[in-house]
């Protein structure tokens, strides 16, 4: 990807969103492991909430914690940041901590995670569920055409084959391991796909699929909307692309789509509908180590923070590590 300059305001910031990431990955670090995913979640959101304040724009959290009565800190539709009336405003949806589980058990993936844009960059999803089809640059012009929710696995992932000019043997599509995903993972195998099963982190799967080199092309199955948002941020800054449908399951939920202004909840999402800022920024820390990003580490004092960082304008992807002292 090429390095030029930008006066994109919104990739301007990007070393305060860095930081706010690699803080609640340092915060979270002391409690992997420890077997309270509850208490992981919490540090990360309140390292997380800690720094926004000190980020020069006029920032409102889209995706947050959920709703203001429910989340002490970064409720959705909460406002952040010192800038002033010439600042940038900055639309971003956050999650702290994806993977708690996997935090508390030790286990990989688990990264602190967040999406930013110009404002109304990125749509407002509440925590529902969200059936998901993501995939990479070679098979994006064929979302919504011939890779499609409504198709079978076998028909979809045989669409990938082809776009990726290989066999579907030598496809692999990650899908979170739930008795949900049942008849999509045996759909799969019928159509004689690797299917790789995760435990948690279906965000992760998601961008790893537009990630060269990753042996990933795609991650199906349903998981929360707000991962889903997250990810078409960064997959459209990859060149990939993600169809989304959110999953209304009971009054309440369709109460709540209603409240976020979501009026058709059928209707399937395109990247573009669920991230469609024309400035686009991802960052993500690893707290655990995974294949995304590695964990944070402790080496001879001083704590070691991996980032990825990745904007549309410039396209650019940059791994920052940092060390500090304690
Ligand atoms: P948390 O970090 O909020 O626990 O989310 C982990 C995750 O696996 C997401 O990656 C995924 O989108 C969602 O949970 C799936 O939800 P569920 O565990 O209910 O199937």
């Amino acid at each position: 990807m090429s390095a030029r300059t930008t006066d994109n305001p919104i990739t301007a910031v990007g070393p305060h969103l860095v930081r706010t990431v690699e803080e609640a990955a340092i915060a979270c670090a002391s409690t992997i492991g420890k077997g309270d995913r509850h208490h992981s979640d919490q540090v990360a959101v309140s390292a997380m909430r800690r720094v926004l304040d000190s980020v020069p724009v006029r920032g409102q959290v889209v995706i947050g914690e959920g709703e203001r009565d429910k989340a002490p800190m970064l409720w959705s539709g909460e406002q952040f940041g010192c800038g002033g009336e010439g600042a940038p405003g900055l639309d971003i949806a956050v999650d702290p901590l994806e993977g708690t589980n996997l935090c508390a058990t030790g286990a990989p993936g688990a990264i602190a995670v967040l999406a930013g844009s110009e404002r109304g960059g990125l749509l407002t999803a509440p925590d529902v569920y969200m059936e998901k089809i993501m995939v990479g640059p070679a098979s994006r012009d064929l979302l919504g055409d011939a890779i499609r929710l409504e198709h079978s696995p076998e028909r979809n992932v045989r669409a990938i084959a082809e776009a990726e000019a290989c066999e579907t043997s030598e496809i692999t599509v990650v899908v979170l391991e739930r008795p949900r995903h049942r008849e999509l993972i045996a759909g799969l195998r019928r159509a004689g796909a690797r299917v790789r099963l995760i435990g948690d982190g279906d965000l992760s799967a998601g961008i790893l699929s537009a990630m060269p080199g990753s042996g990933i092309q795609a991650a199906m199955g349903s998981g929360g909307a707000p991962e889903g948002v997250i990810a078409a941020a960064a997959l459209r800054c990859l060149g990939g692309g993600m169809l989304g449908q959110l999953l209304v399951r009971n009054e309440a939920e369709e109460r709540r789509l209603r409240e976020t202004g979501v009026e058709d909840a059928a209707r399937v999402l395109t990247t573009t509908e669920l991230a469609p800022g024309r400035n686009l920024i991802f960052c993500a820390a690893g707290v655990t180590d995974g294949p995304l990003v590695a964990g944070v580490g402790l080496h001879q004092g001083q704590t070691e923070t991996h980032t990825l960082q990745i904007t549309n304008d410039p396209p650019e992807l940059t791994r920052i590590t940092r060390r500090r002292s304690g």
